[in-house]
């Protein structure tokens, strides 16, 4: 069964088939897709919703897709995921999120990070949440910062599967159960 979660304003809910088309055309945009290697083909972003699916189905949980309630059918993805990669933080479960331009600049995707965050908490029973992305990437690690979670420079890594990239140079910012219960207390 896949947890199914709900914000004042958005559903995260399990993937449907019609959800495909208009993610595919947010891949290929290169608005969206400026902090990373390339945009996607409709095969490349209908393979990546597959490797989104498959640990969603076997854990419950994932990179839920989003939904604006009484509006956008499908506005992207905002989760939970482990990557799928070694480096000095793994294993550990990262919140992660991709929204259509359209729908930057409404605190959509603080919003559904933040409740994924207290499912990974409070659900869970996570001890650590973290999150990564290129150095110049400024509206995610806003997001980042505003779910409270905390930047060591000394964390910093150049992404395994990017070799050839030369942005690989990644931040990384963490969140454990006690920054979560205290977040907004500061
Ligand atoms: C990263 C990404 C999800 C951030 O989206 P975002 O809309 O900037 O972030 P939020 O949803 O938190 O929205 C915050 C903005 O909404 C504004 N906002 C408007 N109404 C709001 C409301 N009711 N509540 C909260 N914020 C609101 C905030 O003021 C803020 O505006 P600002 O950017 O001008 O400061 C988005 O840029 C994206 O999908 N990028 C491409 C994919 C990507 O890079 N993913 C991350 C890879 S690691």
């Amino acid at each position: 069964m896949i947890h199914e979660l709900r914000t004042p304003r958005l559903a995260l809910r399990a993937w449907r088939p019609e959800d495909r088309e208009p993610f595919a055309a947010m891949t290929a945009d290169p608005a969206v897709m400026e902090h990373f290697p390339a945009t996607m083909t409709r095969e490349q972003s209908d393979a990546f919703v597959d490797r989104i699916e498959a640990p969603m189905a076997a854990d419950g949980w994932g990179l839920w897709a989003v939904e604006v309630v009484g509006g956008d059918r499908f506005i992207g993805y905002v989760g939970l995921a482990r990557p799928g990669f070694e480096a000095h933080f793994t294993p550990a479960v990262e919140v992660g999120w991709r929204l259509a331009a359209t729908a930057w600049g409404h605190g959509y995707a603080t919003e559904a990070a933040s409740e994924a965050l207290r499912f990974a908490f409070d659900e869970l029973a996570l001890d650590e949440v973290v999150s990564f992305t290129i150095v110049g990437n400024v509206r995610s690690r806003a997001v980042m910062e505003r779910l409270g979670m905390t930047h060591d420079p000394a964390d910093d890594f150049d992404h395994p599967n990017l070799p050839e990239w030369p942005q690989r140079r990644h931040v990384l910012y963490r969140i454990g159960q006690a920054g979560w219960l205290s977040r907004g207390s500061a």
